[in-house]
């Protein structure tokens, strides 16, 4: 028989034509059953095949003849390539950063998780660790559990399905060991010489104080004992580094625009309410406030032993973000549970001082942070109380 008439009465008019379609069968009958081609053969075991069978689905297998065939054709199927958005590039080239200065060394990113048997997820840090349960501090609100955030509940290790532990900080073991040791303090009180966790820290800072530290550190709070390295870093890599915390929480990036800093807006608040900047310094300034008996003022510093102090107030207004700044007044436990600094504002609080809400209270103390008076940081005005 000619060859042309074996292709007729297969009904076919080309060798070659079909080939994608039998490509294409044989490849998922391949993934499907890889070996199903050694049977009814006599082989010695070295010769038999030897992919394994993946037991993939028929989704599976659909999805991967598309790519393999996609693949000889030297381009994929549009939808099977992974496509990254621009966040996902950012967060993917910020990591790469921060591994290739292993920033982790010394601070963390991330936070605690616990996955519990019954669905509940919990976020915070495992602060004391027993045989048979440990005690979680909650860094969120869990409405699931009843729990807010700064809460220490304590968990049955049984209850446990799964732990992420966050990542980072390494060094930070042996500076509390160290400050535990050699001057017998105890541990929660050792944290405060260890460096920042810097979990959503880009909520925190504004992008151009985050740049501008990369390239040249400044002692925030002098009570450390390690110091932030001069990494002299490209600028690409300290560009990198800012847009990742931006990212990371969802924040403007590059640039945020901050209205307390600008002309008119206190001159209108002054409009409205005579005398507010005034009252705002009188709020600060007063006893039972008393934000410089903990917190450094440019070259002013609290009394007491540095570790007892707070960051220096006079770098808030290029460093800080405006709206970060008056929910930590408003509540500090809620962004960094365990701090030192207390929650001042309570309905009902300081109405002889400065009358209205707590928010109204702690709008005011921001906008007096975001546009604070040299001489409220220079030496001869520290001891100016609220007579
Ligand atoms: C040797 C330890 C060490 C390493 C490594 C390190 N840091 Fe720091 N970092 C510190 C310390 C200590 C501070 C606090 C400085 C202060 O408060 O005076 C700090 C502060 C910071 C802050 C400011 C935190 C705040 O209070 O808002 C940022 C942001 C930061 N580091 C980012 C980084 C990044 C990004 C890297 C990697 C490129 C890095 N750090 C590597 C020790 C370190
Ligand atoms: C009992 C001591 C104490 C008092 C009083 C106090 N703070 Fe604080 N504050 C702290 C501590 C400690 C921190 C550092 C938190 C941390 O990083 O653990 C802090 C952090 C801050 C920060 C963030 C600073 C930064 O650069 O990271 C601001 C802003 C702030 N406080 C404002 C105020 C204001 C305004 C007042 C008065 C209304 C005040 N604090 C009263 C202890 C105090």
């Amino acid at each position: 028989m000619k060859e042309h008439e074996i292709l007729h009465e297969l009904g076919l008019k080309h060798p070659t034509e079909n080939v994608a379609a039998t490509r294409r069968a044989w490849i998922e009958a391949k993934l499907t059953d890889p070996r199903q081609f050694d049977e009814g053969k006599y082989k010695k075991p070295s010769d038999r095949l030897i992919m394994p069978n993946f037991r993939l689905t028929e989704d599976e297998v659909e999805a991967l003849v598309t790519v393999l065939l996609g693949m000889r054709e030297g381009e994929m199927p549009e939808s099977y390539r992974f496509k990254t958005t621009e966040e996902q590039d950012s967060i993917y080239e910020g990591k790469r950063v921060v591994r290739k200065y292993n920033c982790t060394g010394c601070h963390q990113f991330s936070i605690d998780t616990l996955y519990l048997n019954d669905g509940i997820v919990l976020k915070g840090m495992v602060k004391l660790e027993e045989d048979e349960s440990l005690f979680f501090q909650l860094w969120e609100d869990n409405d699931s559990f009843g729990r807010k955030a700064g809460e220490t509940v304590q968990i049955e290790t049984a209850q446990i399905k799964e732990r992420v532990n966050a990542e980072g900080g390494d060094i930070s073991s042996f500076i509390i060991d160290y400050h535990v040791e050699v001057e017998g303090r105890v541990p929660e009180e050792a944290k405060v010489f260890t460096p920042p966790v810097l979990y959503k820290e880009g909520k925190k800072v504004q992008s151009k104080w985050v740049f501008d530290f990369l390239e040249q550190p400044v002692g925030l709070r002098p009570w450390l004992d390690v110091r932030m390295p001069t990494f002299t870093l490209p600028a690409e890599e300290a560009t990198s580094l800012t847009r990742y915390f931006s990212v990371l929480e969802s924040e403007e990036y590059p640039y945020e625009f901050i209205k307390e800093t600008k002309s008119g807006y206190i001159a209108k608040k002054e409009e409205e309410c005579p005398g507010y900047l005034a009252d705002a310094r009188k709020l600060f300034e007063s006893k039972d406030v008393n934000c410089a008996s903990c917190h450094v003022r440019g070259s002013i510093t609290p009394d007491g032993e540095p570790s007892e102090w707070a960051p220096d107030l006079s770098l808030a207004k290029e460093r800080l973000k405006p709206d970060w700044i008056k929910r930590w007044l408003l509540d500090p436990q809620l962004i960094q549970p365990g701090t030192k600094m207390p929650k001042l504002f309570r309905e009902g609080v300081f109405q002889d001082i400065f009358p209205g809400e707590p928010e109204e209270q702690a709008e005011a103390i921001k906008d007096l942070l975001m546009n604070l008076p040299d001489e409220m940081f220079v030496e001869d005005d520290a001891e100016t109380d609220d007579e």
